[in-house]
């Protein structure tokens, strides 16, 4: 791979790959422009033909030519690669002794899901009904329709199985890219079809029920291409747009997003059937820093804006959210009404952290003593996120002034709920030493005191560890008859018992916090359940 990247390297002039973005004059030895990222007021973007790098003043970051448009796409190592690879003419098949039938599988995948995707366009045209829900009830343009490739899939069962097996892809690689369903036919039909485009072209499909029905969208299943956790719907068409403009906005439904794009706010992505994910942010933050969310103001909207705002903390991203929307229930129903009020809704924006504050408020009485106190644990919760330490100032300010206290009385709060965290660690730590000790006693019993009918505690049969239950016998027990022995160890059993599932308990609903604090709901869900199971046992 070295070789590849020197190749390219060699062949494509650093001020050509920049220059294609900015517009470079020559400074002495070095070419000067302005900064892609915005922020210069005059020119300080450098470049050095001679030695193939470049570097940002204002933005503080340079490279070669690799990093360049890494930076400037916002895409991975991989795809830059792949990307500079075609440019410069350069083969990486031929450099790569990597695998070569993955490369080879994934390349008919892509072949496939290009063909489809034509199919369902070409068929998209002579279909007068779905015409009809494209361009009237969906409003939707031309020039949208051509941009974001959107087609039709009929409902005959196996249309595009035959269409591909004239061309001649088996079934296999069918059902790898992701088109079949479990009986080998079709798996869109009658739906429209929008498909996941990325920068190696279309990956995926979702396709929408015409009218009503369940599924509304069925969406491509995970393959080699497509990974939903990964995938930003509308990046390829967003990318210039949020470059030129800074900013990012997300919204839910990938409809809101070629809605968006036709109303005039290009930079709009969504993240497709999928909650926010780490990589999903990671991948924007390259972009632009401002990241503005246009999520339902409901339990599900302030649950997600968490979300972000606890995967956005390290990423140096300010989040906010866009929340009015005039009464409509998401920014496609809004631009209906009119285009120009989402254009104004996206410039009307608030930090996501004011919002939540503002939402959890909504919710309590602050009046009384648990309004207070669970408003203030939410807060304090949130403003974990925050990292800038002037900034989380400014919020515990806010918090404290709302809640007629001191941000001491707030932090202090926290250090003692801090130390019954370790408090309840050191309990468990106790309940362990009890266990030990349990077992320890039981041990001495079953094999100094002869009862042998004590169940669940093992032998040991090392000379040692028999030598330390002698003693232990010997101290504790040694005048016992066995009756009273038998008593002991029943007794035993039952206290090991109890002890253990405290401990189980405990460390359960250490896990569930941890859960609740990562959004993970499966995973809470989950623990739930065997916290429950743990209650029946008793
Ligand atoms: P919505 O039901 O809000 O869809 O789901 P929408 O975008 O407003 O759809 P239209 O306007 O009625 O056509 C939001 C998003 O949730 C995912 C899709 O990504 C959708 O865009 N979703 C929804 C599914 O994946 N499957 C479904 O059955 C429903
Ligand atoms: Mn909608």
């Amino acid at each position: 791979m070295d070789d590849a990247k020197e190749e390219i390297r060699a062949r494509l002039p650093v001020e050509d790959v920049v220059g294609q973005y900015i517009e470079l004059k020559r400074a002495g030895r070095n070419l000067k422009g302005r900064s892609p990222w915005g922020v210069d007021k005059t020119p300080s973007f450098m470049v050095s033909p001679e030695k193939g790098i470049w570097h940002d003043f204002s933005a503080n970051k340079g490279g070669d030519i690799f990093s360049f448009v890494m930076e400037v796409e916002g895409i991975s190592f991989r795809e830059a690669l792949e990307k500079l690879a075609a440019q410069a003419g350069v083969e990486l098949q031929r450099y790569s002794g990597g695998d070569k039938a993955v490369a080879e599988r994934k390349r008919r995948m892509k072949e496939i899901l290009e063909l489809s995707c034509r199919y369902y366009q070409f068929c998209l045209t002579k279909n007068a009904k779905v015409c009809d829900y494209v361009f009237n009830k969906r409003n939707l343009n031309k020039s949208t329709v051509k941009e974001f490739r959107i087609g039709y899939s009929p409902n005959q069962g196996k249309a595009l199985v035959q269409f591909l097996t004239k061309k001649g892809y088996k079934m296999a690689e069918m059902e790898a890219a992701g088109v079949l369903n479990q009986y080998k036919g079709d798996l869109f039909r009658g739906r429209m079809m929008v498909p996941f485009i990325d920068s190696a072209g279309v990956i995926g499909y979702t396709a929408r029920i015409l009218g009503k029905g369940e599924p509304k969208y069925l969406n491509t299943p995970e393959t080699l291409l497509f990974n939903k956790s990964r995938f930003v719907f509308g990046l390829v068409q967003a990318k210039e747009a949020i470059r030129q403009n800074g900013f990012v906005v997300i919204v839910e439904g990938n409809m809101d997003v070629i809605s968006s794009h036709q109303a005039g706010v290009k930079e709009a992505v969504a993240t497709s059937g999928t909650a926010m994910t780490e990589s999903h942010l990671k991948m924007l933050s390259r972009l632009t820093d401002d990241v503005r969310l246009a999520y339902d103001g409901d339990a599900a909207g302030v649950k997600a804006t968490e979300r972000a705002i606890m995967l956005a903390g390290d990423l140096g991203i300010s989040l906010s959210v866009i929340s009015d929307y005039h009464g409509a229930k998401d920014p496609d129903e809004l631009i209906q009404k009119d285009p120009k009020l989402w254009q104004e809704a996206v410039k009307n924006y608030c930090p996501a952290v004011d919002w939540l504050l503002d939402k959890y408020e909504e919710n309590l009485d602050l009046n009384s003593g648990p309004g207070k106190r669970e408003y203030a644990d939410l807060a304090m919760k949130l403003l974990k996120n925050v990292t800038h330490k002037v900034e989380k100032k400014h919020y515990e300010q806010l918090v404290a002034r709302k809640l007629d206290c001191s941000v001491s009385d707030l932090v202090e709060n926290k250090v003692a709920e801090n130390a019954s965290k370790r408090l309840k660690k050191a309990n468990l730590e106790a309940a362990s030493d009890i266990i030990d000790k349990l077992q320890c006693n039981l041990q001495a019993i079953a094999v100094y005191g002869g009862i042998t009918e004590v169940k669940g505690v093992e032998i040991p049969d090392d000379e040692v560890r028999l030598g330390e239950l002698e003693m232990i016998f010997e101290k504790e027990y040694g005048t016992w008859n066995k009756p009273a022995l038998e008593k002991e160890a029943k007794a035993l059993l039952a206290r090991r018992k109890a002890e253990e599932s405290k401990v189980e308990a405990e460390r359960l609903a250490q896990e569930w916090e941890k859960a609740s604090e990562e959004g993970n709901e499966t995973l809470q869900a989950d623990i739930e359940r065997k916290i429950m199971a743990l209650r029946r046992v008793k």
